[in-house]
């Protein structure tokens, strides 16, 4: 039931950026491209004939993945999926018409509402990927089982995910003032490792720095990326408490500038068969 009231919070908050996001997540673009990159190389010449795709959201990775494997194999089969419709729509928009089969299309790439957590299809794929979205998972531990007995014996799971080193002087300033956490905490990276024992897993971490104008810029990114979650009963912080939060978080900053840090895991995993 908790479960379900925060499920039905995240698919608004996301639905909602569906149309401002692109304008600003900066952080989320790069790590697409760079796990991209990684995918290719693990790869190498492979094509992955079964692709699926978790959280795509407007489709930055959607659309690379798109560039590197769209004209190397029309037997690609690929789903494309998100648990928010409206962010689902904006990357279905974003792919090439000729391959864009709707959402109930039965061509090369079919975009379905789906929640990550409980997959509806079927495996094996060779390739299951995910950017920037794992970490909104309930039980993360257990839906990465979960997907990586949908992985073919060569298959591979790349993916990105926020570690908790993220907004790290954020959460210290609400700590100073006394204010409970206004986030939900993310995993270390050797979470992933732990989660994924007995699979064969190379990890990767990396810190990204997005820079804003002041405190309140740092928030209203948030909210036009749909990350500005707080934990379920968490009463909103009243307009002093934030002057005061905001005050103390941009004492840290002498250059008018305002840096928010994303710690970033890019995990590959595959089966040892
Ligand atoms: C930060 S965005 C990342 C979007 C995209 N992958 C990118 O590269 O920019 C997170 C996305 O994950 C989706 N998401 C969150 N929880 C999910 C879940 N349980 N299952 C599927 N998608 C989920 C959200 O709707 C949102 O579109």
């Amino acid at each position: 039931m908790i479960d379900n009231v925060w499920k039905d919070g995240l698919v608004r908050r996301f639905g909602a950026a569906a149309q401002s996001y692109e304008k600003q997540a900066e952080v989320q673009q790069k790590t697409a491209i760079f796990l991209s990159n990684l995918i290719k190389q693990h790869l190498d010449r492979k094509v992955p004939i079964r692709i699926l795709e978790i959280g795509c959201g407007t489709g930055y990775l959607t659309r690379a993945l798109y560039d590197l494997y769209s004209d190397v194999n029309q037997e690609i089969q690929w789903h494309v999926t998100d648990i928010s419709e409206d962010m689902l729509k904006q990357c279905q928009s974003s792919i090439p018409a000729e391959n864009n089969c709707g959402i109930t299309g039965h061509k090369n790439i079919i975009f379905s509402v789906m929640d990550g957590e409980n997959p509806d299809f079927e495996g094996p794929f060779d390739l299951i990927c995910s950017n920037m979205a794992f970490q909104w998972f309930r039980d993360l531990e257990g839906s990465l089982h979960k997907l990586t007995q949908l992985l073919s014996p060569q298959g591979l799971m790349a993916f990105t995910s926020l570690a908790s080193d993220t907004f790290d002087l954020w959460h210290r300033c609400q700590k100073e003032l006394s204010i409970d956490r206004m986030a939900p905490e993310f995993p270390p990276a050797v979470f992933y490792t732990d989660s994924l024992a007995g699979l064969t897993v190379e990890l990767e971490k990396k810190l990204f720095v997005q820079r804003h104008n002041n405190g309140l810029e740092f928030l209203r990114n948030l909210r036009e990326i749909g990350a500005h979650s707080r934990d379920l009963g968490r009463n909103p912080l009243g307009v002093g408490e934030l002057r005061s939060l905001l005050k103390n978080y941009e004492s840290y900053f002498t250059d008018g500038v305002v840096e928010a840090d994303y710690d970033v895991v890019f995990v590959l995993c595959s089966k040892n068969e």
